[in-house]
C-alpha cells in the first residue's frame, strides 16, 4: 500500500514536472529560446562541454559553482557582480568575508573563452553562471531544470554588498524572514534549496549516493552547517526536511522550483554582456 501510494506520488511529480517545464518555456524577460534567437544556439552545449570537462578532473567543483550561483543571485541579483575582481581601492564582492572558500571562477573563465571564440560579446556571465550550476546539480546525480536566458551583466560589484547573504548563525525564523518575506521563496523551497550542501561535502563519485542518501533521515539530522541543523529543529521548517527525507521526488521537484527562483532574482533590465567575467568592458 504504501509503495503504491510512493509509486502515484512519482508518477504524479513526473507529470507536474513535465508540465511546469513546458510553462516555462518562456519567464518574464527570460527566454528558452534566447540563444538560438541571438544566434548562438550552441551556447548550452559549450557551457556543458567545458563543466563536463572541469568536473572530471574535480568533482568537487559541482558544489562550488552552485555556490557561486547563489551568492551573485542573492547580492545583487544574477548578474555576475560576484565574478567582478577588486579594482585597486575597490574591494569586490568575492573579497568580503564569505569568500574565503568560493571556488570556481577558473571554470566560469574557460567557459567564458570558449564563448567568446564561438558567439563574441552574446552570452553573458550571468547565464553562463545559471547554466554552469545547473549542469553542476545534473552531473552531481540532482535533477534536471530547464534554465531560461538573456540574463544582463551589471556594473556593480562591492564588498558590503555582500551582507545579504546568510550567516551560519541564522535562526529559522531569520531564515525564512531573508528567504520568505525578502525574497519571496516558500518555506519548502528554502529548505530544498539548503539540500544544496548535500553536493558540498561530497567528494568524487560519491555526489550522487549523497544526493539519493537524502532520503535517510540519519543523515539529515546529522546536518553539517549550523543552518541546516536549525531547518531540522526549528518546527516551521522540520516538518519540511522530514517530508523530504520519505520523498526524494518531492525534495528534487521543489529543489527545481527554487532554483528557478533564485535564477531570477532582481534581474538587469539595464546591463551588458561582459567580454571577461571578471572585468567591465
Ligand atoms: C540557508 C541559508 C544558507 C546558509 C546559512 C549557507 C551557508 C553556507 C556555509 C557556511 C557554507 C560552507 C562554506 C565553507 O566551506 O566554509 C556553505 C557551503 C555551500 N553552500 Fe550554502 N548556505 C545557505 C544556502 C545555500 C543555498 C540556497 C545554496 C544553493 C542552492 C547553497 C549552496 C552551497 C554549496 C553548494 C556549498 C558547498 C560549496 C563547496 O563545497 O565549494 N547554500 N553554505
Ligand atoms: C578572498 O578575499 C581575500 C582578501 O580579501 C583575497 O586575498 C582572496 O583572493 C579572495 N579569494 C577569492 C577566491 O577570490
Ligand atoms: C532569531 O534571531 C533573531 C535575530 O537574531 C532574534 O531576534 C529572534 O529572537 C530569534 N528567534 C528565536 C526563535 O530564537
Amino acid at each position: 500500500m504504501a509503495n503504491t501510494n510512493k509509486l502515484s506520488t512519482s508518477v504524479m511529480m513526473t507529470v507536474v514536472m513535465v508540465l511546469a517545464a513546458t510553462a516555462w518555456g518562456v519567464t518574464g524577460e527570460l527566454s528558452m529560446e534566447y540563444y538560438y534567437m541571438q544566434g548562438c544556439p550552441m551556447a548550452e552545449m559549450i557551457v556543458r562541454d567545458v563543466m563536463s570537462d572541469a568536473i572530471m578532473k574535480d568533482p568537487t567543483l559541482a558544489a562550488s559553482i552552485l555556490r557561486l550561483h547563489f551568492h551573485d543571485c542573492f547580492v545583487q541579483g544574477c548578474d555576475a557582480s560576484l565574478l567582478l575582481d577588486s579594482t585597486p581601492g575597490h574591494k569586490a564582492e568575492k573579497d568580503a568575508p564569505p569568500n574565503r572558500t568560493l571556488r570556481g571562477f577558473k571554470v566560469i573563465d574557460a567557459i567564458k573563452e570558449v564563448l567568446e571564440e564561438q558567439c563574441p560579446s552574446m552570452v553573458s556571465c550571468a547565464d553562463i553562471l545559471a547554466l554552469a550550476a545547473r549542469d553542476a546539480v545534473v552531473m552531481a546525480g540532482g535533477p534536471y531544470y530547464d534554465v531560461p536566458t538573456g540574463r544582463k551583466d551589471g556594473f556593480r560589484s562591492d564588498a558590503a554588498d555582500t551582507a545579504a547573504l546568510p550567516a551560519a548563525t541564522l535562526n529559522a525564523s531569520a531564515l525564512v524572514d531573508l528567504f520568505v518575506d525578502r525574497r519571496g521563496f516558500s518555506v519548502e523551497e528554502m529548505v530544498a534549496l539548503s539540500g544544496g550542501h548535500t553536493l558540498g561535502v561530497a567528494h568524487c563519485a560519491n555526489f550522487k549516493n549523497r544526493l539519493s542518501n537524502f532520503d535517510s533521515t540519519s543523515q539529515v539530522n546529522r546536518g553539517l552547517l549550523t543552518s541546516d541543523q536549525t531547518l531540522a529543529d526549528s518546527p516551521e521548517t522540520a516538518m519540511f526536511v522530514n517530508m523530504f527525507a520519505e520523498n526524494s521526488d518531492m525534495f528534487f521537484y521543489t529543489f527545481q522550483q527554487g532554483m528557478l527562483k533564485m535564477g531570477q532574482l532582481d534581474l538587469k533590465e539595464q546591463g551588458d554582456v561582459r567580454k571577461s567575467c571578471r572585468v567591465l568592458n
